[in-house]
């Protein structure tokens, strides 16, 4: 049984940077009317409540959406993120946050498909009670790097998936690579997320330079420090997000963006952010 549960985490530093980013995605891919399919590898339970024994353990959102909530002078794609969560909790009062899943459920269209897969089962039971009724959506428990092989290509060829593993085993930085060539062969033109965490594990220094190895020829690649790193192994300094096939408008907006949240979210003098691309 898998011991990670997102609740812990939901609205945390990297999930502002991840959530951002996926925001910037698919309002990209909104421009046109031709539907897209989402595909969350690492679905959670869709949204989590702020006020849970879980959430408050170590109050991880009150350094991520909390340092952002109830501030006016943010930049246009934290607004519309911001604005976004404010819907899902019916209002000004930060009480819940949305998973991946919910904010592609708010993004879609009635043209659009979300295949969301979560191996846990009370997330999975959450989850599915939200959405798996929805129009559209697929909600399975089930291993998303495998379920993942038969949902690609969608019948549009427009699609975005989200890789969010919790990287609880150290065998999830190898099979995101794995599914990230397998998927890139199914689906050459589809966009691919993933995210991963800044922490002081070999396999996870190694990740971006093994996603640039594999990656064709255009990525999007963004990292925020916010933490000093914990020489024991403890902690998360910041996260990033590598992303193939980035809308063309990906850099720039992120360009204008990251400067902001660096100094928005930063808990130490210190940190930064990288922002790298591969343009045709
Ligand atoms: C980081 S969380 C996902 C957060 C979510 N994507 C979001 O942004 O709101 C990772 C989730 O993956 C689930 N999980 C772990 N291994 C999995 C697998 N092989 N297939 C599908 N889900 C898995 C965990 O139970 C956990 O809920």
């Amino acid at each position: 049984m898998l011991a990670y549960r997102h609740a812990f985490h939901a609205g945390n530093h990297g999930d502002v940077l991840k959530h951002i980013a996926m925001m910037l995605v698919l309002r990209y891919m909104n421009q046109k009317e031709k539907g897209w399919r989402f595909v969350d590898t690492h679905a959670g339970a869709g949204g989590y409540s702020l006020h849970s024994t879980y959430a408050k353990k170590n109050g991880e959102y009150t350094q991520g959406v909390g340092r952002l909530w109830g501030r006016t002078d943010v930049p246009a794609p934290v607004a519309d993120y911001l604005d976004l969560i404010r819907q899902f909790n019916g209002g000004s009062t930060l009480k819940q946050y949305p998973g991946s899943p919910a904010i592609a459920n708010a993004l879609c269209r009635e043209q659009d498909q979300l295949r969301l897969f979560e191996m846990h089962p009370t997330d999975y039971r959450v989850l599915a009670s939200y959405l798996a009724e929805e129009p559209g959506v697929e909600v399975k428990m089930s291993d998303g790097f495998e379920g993942l092989k038969s949902r690609l290509p969608p019948p549009t060829r427009r699609g975005v998936v989200l890789m969010d593993p919790s990287y609880e085993l150290d065998r999830d930085y190898s099979r995101v690579v794995t599914a990230l060539r397998d998927g890139m062969q199914r689906f050459a033109e589809g966009t691919f997320m993933v995210w991963y965490p800044l922490v002081g594990k070999l396999p996870a220094v190694q990740l971006p330079k093994r996603l640039k190895a594999l990656a064709p020829k255009r990525w999007v690649h963004a990292r925020l420090t916010v933490q000093p790193f914990d020489a024991r192994g403890f902690g998360m300094a910041g996260s990033g997000v590598f992303i193939i096939n980035p809308p063309h408008t990906l850099h720039a907006e992120l360009n204008s963006l990251l400067p902001w949240l660096h100094e928005a979210l930063k808990q130490f003098d210190g940190g930064g952010w990288v922002l790298e691309q591969k343009a045709d």
